[in-house]
């Protein structure tokens, strides 16, 4: 079997070209710019790629994106005070703080410190609380992407075995849920899966993934997942980014993937462009949230 892939970058620039058409109509109706503000603290090289690429998408999409940078030796209380001063600034509808924050900085308080209505990461517990009560204020990028994911390409999940590898704040839990609901955004078709959250101490993680018609993997572990591990005709979205010497891998194994699996995400070029696609969706979507209030 050779697996079809699933092309994240075609699929990507649909979702993109959707959100620049309704920020011109945005823009008609309210004479307002979606205006995102991106937080990025120390210099980590790969951290700065992200933040430009979302800084050029949003410049294709009509969103004004900035950036603003702060020392990696920043203290708490003067990040939260930047974060306060963006919740406070009208002009600002989105806000986003680029992870991981340097070492020894502790993310709680300070994705705390972004105003649920500006959360367009959806990580503040507000946000998280309502998702997990099927009444989301903001889908979660990366997930939401996925499931954009499955629907371009028919994948259905209702009633389906879903194994997700990894349990994160940002990927896994979030999709899980999103997978589990009773509808999603996508409908029924992309929801209602049976859904097993597997994870490092899963004991047999292979024949736990073995069962899976659809399998997302998100463990940050370079090619874990082995062919082997899957159903012959599994669906495989591979989340992982990892450095391999000059090459970047996913979290699965993907030449062995490729001749077990029906379909399989490749990296790059796979869930990394959907990501940033749900971003520009979201920060829309917090623009509408904010003439809305008014
Ligand atoms: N770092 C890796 N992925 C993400 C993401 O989706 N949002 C933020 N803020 N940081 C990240």
């Amino acid at each position: 079997m050779t697996a079809e892939i699933l092309d994240g970058r075609k699929t990507a620039a649909e979702l993109r070209e959707n959100v620049r058409h309704k920020v011109v109509a945005f823009r008609e109706a309210y004479g307002v710019q979606p205006t995102l503000v991106a937080i990025l603290v120390g210099e980590d090289p790969a951290s700065s790629v992200y933040v430009r690429n979302k800084e050029k998408a949003c410049a294709k999409a009509g969103i004004a994106g900035r950036v603003l940078r702060l020392p990696a030796v920043v203290q708490q209380s003067v990040l939260v005070e930047q974060i306060h001063q963006l919740n406070a600034d009208a002009a600002v509808h989105g806000i986003l703080v680029q992870l991981p924050l340097p070492t020894g900085v502790d993310p709680r308080p300070i994705l705390d410190a972004v105003d649920p209505l500006k959360d367009v990461d959806c990580f503040s517990p507000a946000n998280v609380g309502l998702l997990m009560q099927g009444r989301p204020r903001f889908l979660p990028c990366t997930p939401a992407g996925i499931i954009q994911l499955l629907r371009r390409y028919s994948v259905s999940v209702q009633g389906r075995q879903v194994v997700v590898v990894g349990r994160s704040d940002i990927v896994g839990k979030p999709m899980a849920m999103l997978l589990a609901a009773k509808d999603g955004p996508c409908g029924a078709e992309y929801a209602n899966a049976t859904v097993t959250l597997a994870h490092s101490q899963t004991a047999d993680l292979p024949a736990t993934v073995r069962q899976a018609d659809i399998v997302i993997a998100a463990c940050g572990q370079p090619e874990f997942i082995r062919g082997d591990w899957l159903k012959p005709g599994a669906v495989v979205i591979d989340v992982g980014i990892n450095r391999s010497g000059e090459r970047l891998v996913g979290d699965v194994a993907f030449e062995e993937a490729s001749k077990v699996a029906s379909a399989v995400t490749p990296v790059p070029g796979g869930v990394g462009p959907l990501t940033i696609a749900m971003l520009l969706h979201n920060t829309l979507q917090a623009a509408r949230l904010h003439h809305w209030a008014q």
